[in-house]
């Protein structure tokens, strides 16, 4: 399988081909989301819901995150890899530091950090060292307590200008990719028409860049857990595997079938 790099997302950003995302925790899921045409595994935190079984990604370590990321770049075949720095791991410039080289000799090509503008200075010197970094605004789940809940971010005017300051300061800091969780379709696009580098959407509505969702949410497998940004696959038609779903999903995210309007925030 030809190998994914950068380089590819920025041309398919270029190209208007919306960027097919996907987290994985291990290198048996690694290998087959790769092989079904995944063009980025996120090795995200989420790993503290879905594989640890707590509450919040909260109790997830850096530990945690470069064996899992380890894992997953055994079994990858070419898809790039990005990695969640975990809670408080890039609390100061000297952490970050640190904990995204753990990361990147774990098997990252890039790593992702929550949060806004007060991170400049960070993703400008990881950038400087030639780490790539991914941004993630919006509902950013490490600060779930301060957030109040896992809710829709952006809804009112000043915290939608917020964000859009926040997305502009973060690509000029050097960020090379942008998540958006959890944000009203119509101030995904706004920030998605505001930057260069490619926003990737959960939840954020189909005119971003590219979608990504957790693979146990889209494979139907966390039955308490069914927010209306996700998709089972397993229940598309044909599908009778699990990689099926994965094929299905990667190509209703290039031709923007997903996600529908009854998984967008308006
Ligand atoms: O941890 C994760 O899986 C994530 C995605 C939901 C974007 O950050």
């Amino acid at each position: 399988m030809k190998k994914i790099t950068l380089h590819t997302i920025q041309q398919l950003k270029a190209n208007n081909d919306p960027i097919s995302v996907i987290t994985a925790y291990d290198s048996t899921f690694a290998k087959l989301v790769s092989e079904s045409g995944i063009e980025i595994i996120l090795v995200g935190d989420s790993l503290g819901n879905v594989i640890q079984g707590h509450a919040s990604t909260v109790p997830v370590s850096i530990d945690d995150m470069c064996y899992h990321t380890a894992c997953v770049a055994r079994g990858n075949q070419g898809s790039l890899l990005i990695a969640d720095m975990s809670y408080m791991s890039y609390a100061t410039e000297d952490q970050t530091m640190c904990n995204a080289a753990k990361l990147m000799q774990a098997g990252a090509n890039m790593v992702k950090v929550e949060g806004g503008e007060w991170l400049y200075a960070s993703i400008k010197k990881l950038t400087q060292r030639g780490i790539p970094v991914c941004a993630h605004l919006g509902l950013t789940p490490q600060s779930v307590d301060a957030l109040g809940g896992y809710k829709v971010q952006g809804r009112d005017e000043q915290s939608a200008s917020q964000m859009i300051d926040d997305a502009v300061a973060l690509e000029k800091a050097g960020a090379k990719l942008l998540v958006l969780e959890c944000v009203p379709q119509d101030l995904a696009k706004q920030v998605t028409e505001t930057l260069t580098i490619p926003t990737i959407g959960i939840g954020a509505g189909n005119l971003t860049d590219g979608q990504v969702l957790v693979l146990q949410d889209m494979l139907g497998l966390n039955r308490d857990f069914k927010p209306k940004f996700v998709k089972d696959f397993m229940q598309a038609p044909n599908v009778k595997s699990v990689s099926d779903a994965v094929e299905c999903y990667v190509k209703e995210v290039k031709s923007r079938q997903f996600p529908a309007a009854e998984h967008c925030f308006n």
